[in-house]
């Protein structure tokens, strides 16, 4: 949520704003409301800022250019106070002159009162942003003290609520200075020239070297330094660490759009995930799992905490660690578990599912299941974000940058990451010795999974002619039963995500229960089949169920295993599915909802990276 940028060059430097603008661009997807930069020269700060989206910037800076200069902030918005206008867009200045620009993401949540005092002194605010008062207090600061740094330290402490904030002052031309409590910020180091940066992406076409910093520090960049310090004003060192991705992977690669090159990442991003996580025999090995065989062996109950898609990635886990692990699994939204008196203790793995690691929900959660006592597992996609670092150990998803709004591959990798958390219990549990189910076999069954993903991407081209058949459908719905339910849910979340279409996800089995009325003639339903070989007859019952549906007119669009030919005589469409054991198969079965909705989407000329109201990183509860 926001996206913020800040650079410093050398003195006769001139790149600030293209640095900073380059870095907007890849920070677009973390709000989209509107964009603004503030570059210091000639001692004034210039600002240039637009509503919408980074584009109306572009235009902007086109008409009325900005001076080169060698220190610059930039922002990209995601609307919480004030609406998307010019006026509330960032950066906002603060004092009289004007001589200090502040960019900032997340909530100021005290700031009312702040703004009372400062209106009472008769400041005069030309915002309707939280923002905006930071600016204001720390001017005065500045004006107090003389130092950026020294203003930043006094201003956050007087802050309540979630925050990042970097600032930069005429009278200081050669340092941008940056806080965080609860936001994520995190410092490129370059030479000669350093960077900050909401993620690792708004400087990776220039440096690889990063720094993570913790929980309420301010930190300090000169084209030659940095400092760090709690906002006690304690020394700290941050923590120094190599990005193991280069620019071209947070490019589109030759796709139209993010999200179709996210897609055809996902054989990459499993088959990464699985990558040195067993040892040259095959076996298992999980040694960034800090937490001992003892404490994993006594653990009476998994909880896994997650929102959005990382949630239903959360429910796929359950069905898998569950059967291989027989240890009880719950799965709980992130935002209901922290205000309902959960039930944890000291032998319940919390497991946390995120993408960005910074949902603000998710990072509440597991602060409250630590304090419970409980131990906490954290499967995410980003180095050095808020939540593994909170967490006891982090199991990282490799799936690379994912840049589309719309979650795709992480969805996959934080799948597979959880398969193998299931199967790492099992094997210290011994719970697979004397059950059906093999681990050396579930093993090698999962290395076959990213080229049966390759192998269904290229017969995805009659799912591509569906989506332009029904770019005009007002609902659709969609069916799955036991792994499936989840991906049924998880289609539904893409389709209203990307395609404004109103989509429901069903568990088959609750159909009769109620969501059976909402078939009429000509419904669209999706319906994920489980495999011939599922347990217990699952598969015959949702062949029935379509026939159920199918006989009350509805359209029947039927995600099936190769060869499963019961599902035929039901179907208006069979769309094929590569053969796998039954609990692996989400990796196989969502593909065709994630591509279905993102033709869809393109069909009706929408964006598809960026959907309307949505940002990529949900930093405000
Ligand atoms: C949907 C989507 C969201 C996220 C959710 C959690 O496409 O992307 O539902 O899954 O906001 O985000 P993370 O995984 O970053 O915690």
């Amino acid at each position: 949520m926001c996206g913020i940028v800040g650079y410093v060059g050398p003195e006769a430097g001139d790149k600030a704003l293209d640095v900073v603008m380059e870095g907007l661009g890849r920070l677009e997807y973390r709000g989209y409301d509107s964009a603004g930069v503030a570059l210091i020269g000639q001692g004034e700060v210039e600002t240039r800022k637009r509503a919408g989206k980074l584009a109306n910037l572009r235009e902007t800076l086109e008409q009325f250019p900005l001076p080169t200069t060698a220190t610059a902030i930039g922002h990209t918005r995601w609307a919480t106070h004030g609406g998307p206008t010019d006026a509330n867009a960032h950066p906002h200045r603060g004092g009289e002159d004007g001589k200090l620009a502040l960019v900032h993401n997340g909530i100021i949540e005290n700031f009312h009162a702040l703004k009372q005092e400062l209106v009472g002194k008769g400041v005069e605010f030309t915002s309707e942003t939280d923002t905006e008062v930071v600016a204001h207090l720390l001017d005065e600061a500045f004006a107090r003290t003389g130092d950026l740094t020294q203003a930043m330290r006094e201003v956050v402490n007087t802050l309540h609520g979630a925050f990042t904030l970097l600032a930069v002052h005429a009278d200081q031309p050669d340092v941008v200075v940056g806080a965080r409590r609860n936001s994520p910020l995190v410092v490129g180091l370059g030479e000669g020239e350093n960077f900050l940066g909401s993620d690792v992406a708004a400087f990776i076409g220039y440096t690889r070297h990063a720094l993570e910093l913790g929980q309420d520090q301010i930190v300090t960049i000169t084209p030659d330094s940095y400092e760090v310090i709690d906002f006690d004003g304690t020394p700290s060192d941050g923590k120094a660490y190599e990005v193991t991705w280069d620019a071209a992977a947070a490019e589109k690669g030759g796709f139209p759009t993010f999200m179709e090159k996210e897609i055809h990442d996902q054989p990459h991003a499993v088959a990464d995930t699985l990558l040195g996580r067993t040892d040259a025999e095959g076996k298992l090995t999980l040694d960034e799992l800090h937490i001992s065989e003892e404490e994993l062996k006594a653990v009476t109950k998994v909880v896994i905490l997650a929102c959005g898609t990382s949630a239903y990635a959360g429910m796929v886990a359950k069905y898998a660690i569950e059967r291989w692990a027989r240890i009880p699994v719950e799965v709980d939204l992130a935002h209901e578990f922290r205000y309902r008196d959960p039930v944890v203790d000291e032998n319940t793995l919390v497991v946390s599912i995120s993408q960005s690691g910074e949902t603000m929900d998710t990072l509440m959660a597991v602060r409250h299941a630590k304090e419970l006592g409980a131990r906490t597992v954290s499967i995410c996609n980003t180095h050095g974000s808020t939540i593994p670092r909170e967490s006891d150990a982090a199991l990282y998803t490799h799936a690379g940058p994912e840049i589309a709004v719309a979650s795709t591959k992480a969805f996959l990798a934080q799948i597979t990451a959880s398969y193998i958390l299931g199967l790492y219990l099992a094997s210290l549990r011994g719970t697979l010795e004397d059950s059906d189910d093999d681990l050396d076999t579930i093993l090698s069954e999962l290395q076959e999974v990213p080229a049966k993903i390759e192998e269904l991407l290229g017969t995805m081209d009659r799912v591509k002619e569906i989506a332009y058949f029904m770019a005009d459908s007002r609902s659709v719905l969609f069916l799955g039963r036991h792994v499936g339910f989840p991906v049924a849910m998880e289609g539904a979340l893409k389709l209203k995500e990307l395609a404004y279409i109103h989509a429901e996800g069903f568990a088959a089995g609750e159909l009769k229960h109620g969501p059976i009325a909402l078939i009429e003639p000509g419904q669209p339903v999706f319906i994920v089949v489980p495999s011939p070989d599922s347990e217990h007859g699952l598969h015959g019952k949702v062949v029935s169920n379509i026939q159920e549906i199918r006989a009350r007119g509805a359209r029947t669009l039927v995600i099936a295993e190769e060869g499963d030919e019961d599902v035929v005589p039901f179907a208006d469409e069979v769309i094929r599915v590569p053969r796998t054991s039954p609990l692996l198969a989400p990796l196989l079965t969502v593909v065709p909802l994630q591509v279905f909705a993102l033709h869809l989407s393109t069909a009706k000329g929408l964006d598809v990276d960026q959907p309307r109201n949505l940002a990529k990183s949900v930093t405000v509860e």
